[in-house]
C-alpha cells in the first residue's frame, strides 16, 4: 500500500515494485479496513495534490501524522492529526481503521488519537478514509463498494489545525454552539495548540482573532458581500472568491481560487497573525496579506516584561530582565516573556530597596491603573510603597498611571516618533542597569526601523553628531568581511582615477566609475553624512551585503576609513531608468515589452526586500534614478539599505532633495511612521512615468500643466483612451490590456490610505498574470484635482520654484496644506 515513499528513490525501485504489488487492491489515496500506515508510507490524493503520512517538523525529534502539499518542494504541512501527542518511532506506530474510527496507535499500541465518531450504523468492513484532492481527509462509511459515495462520518476540513484551504470553512455551528477554530502552532517546530486563534463571530459575519481563546485583538470587520470592512486590500483583486453562508444550522465563510491551479492557503501563524499565502511559478510562498498588519498589534506577543517593536527581531527584554526560556524564544515562541535578572527587594533588609529605571519612547503596556496624585514625585512614591507595583508613568496631561504584575504589550517606538511615553520600571537597586553608563538610558532597544519616520520631527532632532574618531586604518582590498570585500581608500582612489568619472550624484553622495586591477568595472558610491559609528556601519553594510536578488544591485564591498566611507557595487552598463525614459529619442527608446518587464523586475526586487529577506528593508527612495539597467535591460534596484545606513539625516535629505519629492508618499509629510507601503507609493508614481515617458509633474506639449496620474486614473476608471496615455515615442504600440493593468496597479499603489495599497508581492503577482486586478478608486488627493479642474501640482520637480507654486495653490485642499508645512519647515 506504500505507493509513495520518501526512501523510494531509483535505488529502491524494485522494493517499490513489490510495495505496489503487495497492495494493488487498494487505491493510492485510501486507507481501508485491514490496512495500516507506518514509517515512511504515505497515501497521495488522486490528482497528486496532497500527501498524508508521518512527518517531523524542523529539527524536532517528534513525529506526527499530517497532510502536506505534494507539489511544493519544501514540505508545507496543512493538517496534523495528533498535534498534542507526538510519537517517537513512526515505524512501530500505526494509523488504521478500528472500531469505526480512524485511529493512531503509538509504539506501545495505545490509542493516542482518534476521529472519535459514534458510527453505530457503520459496517466495519466498508469504512475507508480517503485523502481528497482538495486536502480534505474524509472518513466515510462506504455503504456498498465505493467508499467515496458513502456517508461522511468525519472530515479533516471540519477539524482544522492552523491552515484553511480553499473549499474548507471556519464555521460556527448554531445547533451545538461549537466554534471551529484555526489555532496557531505552539512554535515553529511544535504543532501543539498555541495561544492564537481565528474564529467566526457567532453574532455576525466577521472573523475575530483571539489570544488564549479569550482576549480579542483583531477583527476583520463585517462582510459587505465583497470584502471584510477592515481588510480594504481585498478590493484589489477578485483572485479569491469568498462567500458567506448563514443557514439555520451554521454560518461560515468559504473561499475558492479564481484559478484553481493556484496553490493557496491561510494560516494562523505562530506570529499571531493570519496570513494568506500563494505559490506562484517560483515554488516559493508569496505572502498575499497578513492581519493584524503590524506584529506589535498581536496581544501579549512578547510576553510579560517583553518589549515589542515592529521590526526584526520584534521582541526583546526590558532593561534589567532576561529571556525566560531561550529555547522557546529561539523557536519564535515569545509568550514566556522575560524574568528579572535581580529579584525585587521591596522594603529589603539591606536597606537599598528598589529603584526606578526610565525607558523612553514607548507605547504604554495594558492594564494600567490611574492614580489621582498631584505630582510625579507622589506618583513614584505611590508605586514605590506598593510592593506589587512594577512600573509607573507620569504625564502632565493624563497624570499618574501605575502597573501591578507583569507588563504586557509594551511597545518600543522609534525615537522621535512623537507618540512615545516614558515608563519607569521598578528594578532591584543592585541591578546592573544602574551601574552602567547614564548614556545608555533607555537605549537598550536600538532603533531598528527601516526608515526614520516623521520628516517634521526629524528636522528638529538633527543634533550635532560627533564623528567617532578612527581608531586605526582598516582593511585592504584583500580583506573580506562576510561575503564582502573590504577596500582600502587608496585602492578605490586608483581604481576610479581619483574619482574623476562621475556617474551621478544624490543627497547621500556621488557615484564614480572605476576599474579594479582584475578589470572588473565597478561603481563606487562615496557616502556623505553617515551618522553611524564604525561598528554599526559595518553591521549594516554586511546586512546589505547578504541581500542578493537578480533585481537588486549587488554590493561587492565597501571602504570605511574614518569619515571616508564608500560602497562598491557592480557597474551597470545601461545606466539608470530616468536617462532612458526622459531623454529618449525616436531611435533609442524602451519599447513597451521592455517597460513591462522592467515594471515586473522592480516589483520582484522590492518584494524581495520587503518580504523575503531576513532583515526586511524599506528602500525609502524609489525613483527612476535608483533603477539601474543591465545589458539585457533587466532592472536592478540600487541604493537599498541606505535609509538605515544614513540614519536620521535620511528623511531630512529626502524631503529636501531635488527630484525626489514627486515620489514621496503622503505619510512622509504627515509624520506618521513609514512602512513598506511608502515604497509602494513611490513605485506607483514611477509606473505612471514608465507609461508616459515623462515626469509626472512635467508640462505637456501644449504648455498646460497636466498631472499625469490624475489623467491616467480618470482614463482607467471612466474608460478613457488607454493607449492615448502612452509615451508618444511608442506610437500607440503596446498591448492595451497590459497598459490598462499597469495603470490600474499604479493607481492602487498611490492610494492615500496605505492599507489600501497593495504589497509589492501582490503587484508582482498581478504583473505575472496570476492574479487579476480590479478597477481602483481614484485616490482622494487626485479626486480633488479632477473635480475642481484646477491644475494643481502637488509635488513639483525642483525645476520650478516649489514654495511659490505650492503656496499659490494652497487653496482649500489638505494635500497642498501639508506640503506647505513641510516646505516652510524644511526650506
Ligand atoms: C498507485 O500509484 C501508482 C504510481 O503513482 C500507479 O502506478 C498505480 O496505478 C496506482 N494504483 C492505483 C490502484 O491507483
Ligand atoms: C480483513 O481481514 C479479515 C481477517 O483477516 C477478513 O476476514 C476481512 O475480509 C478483511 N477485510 C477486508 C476489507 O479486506
Ligand atoms: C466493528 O469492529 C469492532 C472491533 O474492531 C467491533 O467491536 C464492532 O462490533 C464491529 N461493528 C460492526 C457493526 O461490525
Ligand atoms: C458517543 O457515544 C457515547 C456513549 O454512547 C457518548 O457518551 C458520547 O457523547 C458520544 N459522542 C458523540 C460525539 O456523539
Ligand atoms: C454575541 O451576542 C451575545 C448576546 O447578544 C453576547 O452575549 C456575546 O458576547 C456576543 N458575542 C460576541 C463575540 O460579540
Ligand atoms: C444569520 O441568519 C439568522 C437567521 O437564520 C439571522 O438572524 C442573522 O442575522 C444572520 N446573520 C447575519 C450576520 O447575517
Ligand atoms: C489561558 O486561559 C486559561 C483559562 O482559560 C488559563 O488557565 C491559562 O493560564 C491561560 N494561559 C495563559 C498563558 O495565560
Ligand atoms: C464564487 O463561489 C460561489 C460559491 O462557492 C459560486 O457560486 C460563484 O459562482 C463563484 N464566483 C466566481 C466568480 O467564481
Ligand atoms: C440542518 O440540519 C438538519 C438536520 O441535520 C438537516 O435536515 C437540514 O437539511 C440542515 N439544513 C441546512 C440548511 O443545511
Ligand atoms: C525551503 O526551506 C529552506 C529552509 O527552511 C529555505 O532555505 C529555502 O529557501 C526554502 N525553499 C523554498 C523554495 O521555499
Ligand atoms: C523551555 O521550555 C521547554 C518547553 O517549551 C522546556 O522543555 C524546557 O525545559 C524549558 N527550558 C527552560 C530552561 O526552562
Ligand atoms: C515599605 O515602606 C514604606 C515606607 O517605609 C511603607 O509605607 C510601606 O508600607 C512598606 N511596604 C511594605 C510592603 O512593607
Amino acid at each position: 500500500m506504500v505507493l509513495r515513499s520518501h526512501s523510494c528513490t531509483t535505488i529502491h525501485l524494485i522494493l517499490l515494485y513489490f510495495c505496489i504489488n503487495a497492495f494493488t487492491s487498494f487505491a493510492n489515496d485510501t486507507i481501508s479496513v485491514n490496512q495500516t500506515l507506518s514509517g515512511d508510507q504515505t497515501i497521495v490524493s488522486a490528482g497528486d495534490n496532497f500527501v498524508l503520512g508521518f512527518f517531523k517538523p524542523g529539527k524536532s525529534p517528534r513525529h506526527y501524522i499530517g497532510i502536506w502539499f505534494s507539489k511544493v518542494p519544501n514540505q508545507t504541512v496543512v493538517w496534523v492529526a495528533n498535534r498534542e501527542i507526538p510519537v517517537s518511532d513512526p515505524n512501530t506506530a500505526k494509523l488504521l481503521i478500528s472500531g469505526g474510527n480512524l485511529v493512531l496507535l503509538n509504539e506501545l499500541g495505545s490509542e493516542i488519537w482518534s476521529t472519535a465518531v459514534n458510527s453505530t450504523s457503520a459496517v466495519n468492513s466498508s469504512l475507508a478514509a480517503v485523502l481528497r484532492d482538495d486536502g480534505n481527509l474524509v472518513l466515510s462509511d462506504g455503504t456498498g463498494s465505493n467508499p467515496r459515495s458513502g456517508q461522511i462520518l468525519w472530515q479533516s476540513f471540519d477539524n482544522p489545525v492552523h491552515t484553511w484551504l480553499p473549499g474548507g470553512k471556519i464555521a460556527y455551528d448554531k445547533i451545538t454552539e461549537r466554534k471551529q477554530l484555526l489555532t496557531s502552532w505552539k512554535n515553529e517546530e511544535d504543532p501543539a495548540m498555541g495561544l492564537f486563534s481565528l474564529e467566526l463571530d457567532p453574532n455576525g459575519s466577521q472573523y475575530l482573532i483571539k489570544w488564549n481563546r479569550s482576549e480579542e485583538y483583531w477583527t476583520s470587520g463585517a462582510w459587505n458581500g465583497h470584502i471584510f470592512s477592515l481588510v480594504p486590500e481585498m478590493r484589489l483583486t477578485s483572485y479569491f472568491n469568498f462567500s458567506y453562508v448563514n443557514n439555520t444550522n451554521e454560518s461560515y465563510f468559504t473561499y475558492s481560487m479564481h484559478d484553481p491551479a493556484v496553490i493557496s492557503r491561510f494560516i494562523m501563524d505562530v506570529s499571531g497573525q493570519i496570513k494568506q499565502l500563494t505559490i506562484v511559478n517560483d515554488n516559493d510562498w508569496n505572502l498575499f496579506w497578513t492581519q493584524p498588519r503590524e506584529q506589535c498589534q498581536v496581544h501579549d506577543y512578547c510576553g510579560g516584561f517583553g518589549s515589542c517593536q515592529n521590526a526584526l527581531p520584534f521582541c526583546s527584554c526590558l532593561p534589567g530582565f532576561r529571556v525566560r526560556n531561550q529555547s522557546d524564544w529561539d523557536l519564535k515562541d515569545y509568550s514566556g516573556g522575560c524574568v528579572r535578572e535581580m529579584s525585587l527587594q521591596c522594603n529589603g533588609s539591606n536597606g537599598r530597596g528598589d529603584k526606578f529605571w526610565p525607558v523612553t519612547d514607548v507605547g504604554l503596556p495594558v492594564n494600567e491603573k490611574p492614580l489621582t496624585v498631584g505630582s510625579v514625585g507622589e506618583c513614584e512614591s505611590s508605586c514605590f510603597n506598593d510592593c506589587s507595583c512594577t512600573a509607573y508613568a507620569y504625564d502632565e496631561g493624563i497624570g499618574c498611571s501605575v502597573w501591578n504584575g507583569d507588563l504586557v504589550n509594551l511597545q518600543q517606538l522609534n525615537e522621535g516618533d512623537g507618540n512615545g511615553k516614558v515608563i519607569h520600571i521598578r528594578l532591584s537597586a543592585s541591578s546592573q542597569v544602574f551601574s552602567g553608563s547614564k548614556n545608555s538610558k533607555g537605549s537598550m532597544i536600538g532603533v531598528v526601523a527601516g526608515c526614520v519616520g516623521g520628516a517634521l520631527v526629524v528636522v528638529a532632532v538633527v543634533a550635532g553628531l560627533i564623528w567617532r574618531r578612527r581608531k586605526r586604518a582598516v582593511g585592504s582590498s584583500k580583506a573580506v568581511e562576510g561575503s564582502l570585500a573590504v577596500f582600502a581608500y587608496k585602492d578605490l582612489q586608483n581604481a576610479t582615477k581619483n574619482f574623476s568619472d562621475k556617474l551621478g550624484g544624490g543627497g547621500f553622495g556621488s557615484v564614480f566609475k572605476g576599474t579594479l586591477p582584475d578589470s572588473t568595472v565597478i561603481a563606487a558610491k562615496k557616502l556623505e553624512s553617515i551618522t553611524q559609528g564604525e561598528k554599526q556601519f559595518r553591521t549594516e553594510v554586511s546586512t546589505i551585503g547578504t541581500i542578493q536578488h537578480v533585481n537588486l544591485v549587488r554590493l561587492r564591498g565597501f571602504c570605511s576609513e574614518g569619515s571616508k566611507k564608500l560602497l562598491v557595487y557592480d557597474y551597470m552598463e545601461n545606466g539608470s531608468l530616468d536617462s532612458h525614459l526622459f531623454h529618449a529619442n525616436e531611435i533609442k527608446f524602451l519599447d513597451w515589452k521592455t517597460r513591462y518587464q522592467i515594471a515586473l523586475g522592480i516589483a520582484r526586487g522590492l518584494s524581495y526586500l520587503h518580504e523575503k529577506c531576513r532583515d526586511c528593508i524599506i528602500h525609502c527612495d524609489i525613483k527612476p534614478e535608483n533603477i539601474l539597467l543591465d545589458p539585457e535591460f533587466c532592472p536592478k534596484v540600487a541604493d537599498f539599505g541606505l535609509a538605515k545606513l544614513v540614519g536620521r539625516d535620511f528623511s531630512r535629505v529626502l524631503t529636501t532633495m531635488r527630484g525626489t519629492r514627486g515620489y514621496l508618499a503622503p505619510e512622509w509629510i504627515s509624520g506618521v511612521a513609514i512602512t513598506a507601503k511608502a515604497d509602494v507609493y513611490s513605485y506607483g508614481m514611477m509606473l505612471f512615468e514608465l507609461v508616459s515617458g515623462r515626469r509626472n509633474s512635467e508640462s505637456s506639449e501644449d504648455g498646460t500643466v497636466k498631472f499625469f496620474p490624475s489623467w491616467a486614473a480618470n482614463a482607467v476608471v471612466n474608460g478613457g483612451d488607454i493607449l492615448g496615455l502612452l509615451d508618444p515615442v511608442l506610437d500607440r504600440n503596446a498591448d492595451t490590456e497590459q497598459v490598462l493593468k499597469i495603470c490600474k496597479i499604479a493607481c492602487w499603489c498611490i492610494q492615500d490610505d496605505e492599507d489600501t495599497r497593495p504589497s509589492m508581492g501582490q503587484v508582482s503577482q498581478i504583473l505575472e498574470g496570476v492574479m487579476d486586478v480590479n478597477v481602483p478608486p481614484i485616490p482622494r488627493s487626485l479626486q480633488v484635482f479632477v473635480e475642481t479642474q484646477e491644475h494643481i501640482v502637488f509635488f513639483t520637480d525642483s525645476s520650478t520654484d516649489q514654495s511659490s507654486q505650492a503656496k499659490s495653490n494652497a487653496s482649500s485642499n489638505a494635500s497642498s496644506n501639508s506640503m506647505n508645512s513641510v516646505l516652510s519647515s524644511t526650506g
